[in-house]
This record gives structure tokens, sequence and C-alpha cells, in this order.
């Protein structure tokens, strides 16, 4: 069982994507496969298919060591949790020490790229969640994942719609990777790990300005988009005068501040070097999801 791949957050978009990975272009034999999900009645497919599947939650400690047990590689997917509060690291402080009690061989986790300087509000969680891992003494694979092209959606149609794009990055670029690519590069690391530890940096081939991908939006998407330049007082005003929750307020303006200091900008080849195929261009992106931005 040693060689088993164990995959937490299962269910998720980028779980399920690495599992279809693991199954798909790296023909790794579904009973190597272990998916771990808090819904496990979602992944009845994955169970028809031969991959095992547990009953995986990071709050409830108690059961965690018995659902990572003969699990060879654990790859942690990090949680969603945005509250501010720790709990994400908490999460994920759970999960480290149950697979490492649990006789896990090596640990992987999802990241975030620069986590020791990046201004992204949870950037510290990371950070530790990533010193956690290195504290087992274990192997580790560790994925300091960058922006999803997909986090697009959340932004641009509202933006084209209205014809302003409000932000506080200023001149700061992002090098964003759509998650199927980081999805194929996790998967290809995980089927076949190198002996040491590592860490990777999972980005896209080209780093943008916010005003970059509004003429590329404008140039596929056929509308155009003004970038407005604002503090990042005033994008928090903003976003305050627009509804959005207020507890969630300095997370997304801590993006704005993160690309503007660079902490985005990063462009490495370990998607390609990991997946041997090259990341999706931005502009292959818009074209291929025209439909999702309203065009
Ligand atoms: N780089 C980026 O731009 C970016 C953007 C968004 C998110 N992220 C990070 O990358 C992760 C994966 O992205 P995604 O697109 O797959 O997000 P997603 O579809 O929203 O999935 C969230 C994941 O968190 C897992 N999760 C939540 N609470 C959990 C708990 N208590 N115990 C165990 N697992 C828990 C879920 O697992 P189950 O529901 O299967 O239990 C699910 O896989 C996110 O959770 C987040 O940490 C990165």
């Amino acid at each position: 069982m040693t060689d088993t791949i164990f995959v937490t957050g299962a269910s998720g978009h980028l779980g399920s994507a690495i599992i279809d990975h693991l199954l798909g272009s790296q023909g790794v034999a579904a009973s190597r496969i272990i998916a771990g999900t808090r819904n496990p009645e979602k992944l009845a497919k994955r169970v028809a298919s031969g991959v095992t599947v547990r009953k995986v939650d990071f709050d409830d400690v108690a059961s965690l060591e018995k659902a990572f047990a003969g699990a060879g590689t654990v790859l942690i997917v990090s949680t969603d949790a945005l509250d501010g509060a720790g709990t994400r690291l908490r999460q994920h402080k759970a999960a480290i020490a149950a697979a490492a009690k649990a006789g896990a061989k090596r640990i992987a986790y999802t990241s975030l790229p620069v986590p020791d300087v990046s201004k992204v509000s949870f950037a510290p969680d990371h950070l530790q969640s990533e010193e956690a891992i290195k504290a087992t003494g274990l192997p580790y694979t560790i994925f300091r994942n960058n922006w999803y092209a997909e986090n697009l959606f959340m932004a641009l149609p509202q933006a084209l719609a209205s014809g302003n794009w409000y932000t506080s990055a200023g001149g700061g670029r992002t090098a964003y990777v759509a998650r199927d690519d980081i999805a194929a590069a996790i998967a290809a690391a995980v089927a076949t790990p190198p002996a040491a530890s590592v860490t990777y940096t999972l980005t896209g081939s080209e780093a943008l300005t916010n005003e970059e991908v509004a003429a590329l939006a404008e140039k596929i998407l056929g509308k155009s988009v003004a970038v407005v330049q604002l503090t990042d007082e005033q994008l928090a005003g903003g976003m305050k005068a627009a509804a959005v929750p207020e507890a969630y307020i300095p997370t997304f303006v801590s993006f704005d501040a993160a690309t503007r200091a660079g902490n985005l900008a990063l462009v490495t080849s370990d998607v390609e070097t990991l997946s041997g195929r090259k990341p999706q261009k931005l502009s292959a992106f818009l074209e291929a999801n025209k439909g999702a931005f309203g065009a």
C-alpha cells in the first residue's frame, strides 16, 4: 500500500481534476488512488471506477489518522476557509499531523507563491502549513500555485458589464495559470515523486498587467473595459458600497495589494517540466471560455 496516493478535497475543482489526470494522462491504476472528501456520497462515480473513497474532514480531528491509514503520499489540497480566524491553518495542521501519525511516506501540499513575503492575507497560513510539513521530517512536495485564470470568472464579467475594472493593483502583473494545467502538473509530480523534498511554483507562461488583460478581453471578447486605478482604501470603500460582506473585504483587497507588490508575477517553467505540456495562454483561456464571460 505504500505507493498509494491519497488526494484530499477530492470533490473540489482541483482535487477532482488531479484525480482525472492521475487516472488519465499519468495512467495510475485506480487501485493506487484514495479520494478523500467530506462528502463521499458525491464520489459514487469514482467508486465505480475502482478508486477508494474515504471520508476526510480536517475539522473532525479524531477521525483523520484512521482516514489516512495505508496512504503512501498524502496530497493535502488546501481548504477554502477565508474567515481570517486561523481556521485554514488549524485544518491543515490537523491533516499534516494525522498523515504523519498514520505513516505516510510523503506529504504534498498546495500553497501559494512567495508565502514568506506575499501580501495575500492568508499567505501566513500557507507559510506555516509548509513549515509544519517540513517539521514532520518526511519527504515533501510543495506546489505553490499561482492565481487561477478561473479567478477572472469572478471579477471580469462584472467589469465588462459595467465598463470599469476597479483595482488597486497598479502596474502589477499576474502570471495567470489555468487550474487544469496546475492539476496536470501536480498529478505528474505525485505519480512519480522524486526521492528528495521539492518545492514547485506553478504559473502561467506570461505575466500580464490588468491593462493588458483588459486589452486581451477587448480583442477576444469584444467588450471594452477601462481599468480604474484606486488606492487600497478606495477599493475597500467601493466593495463596501457594493455590499461585499465586510469580513471578506480585507482579503479581496489583499489580492490587489499582492499583485501590486509583484507577488503573483513570477513565471516558471514548472508546469511544462512536470506535465510535459505548455500552460494555456490567457488569450486561449479567454477564447475557450467566451460564454462564461458573456461574449
Ligand atoms: N491559486 C488560486 O487562484 C486559488 C483560487 C481558489 C482557491 N485556491 C486554493 O486551492 C484549493 C483548491 O481549489 P479549488 O478550485 O479546488 O477550490 P474548491 O473547488 O472551492 O474546493 C475547495 C476544497 O476545499 C476542501 N475542503 C474545504 N473544507 C475542508 C475540510 N474541513 N476538510 C477537508 N477538505 C476541505 C474541499 O474538499 P471536499 O468538499 O471534497 O471535502 C474542496 O476540495 C482551495 O481550497 C484554495 O485553498 C487557490
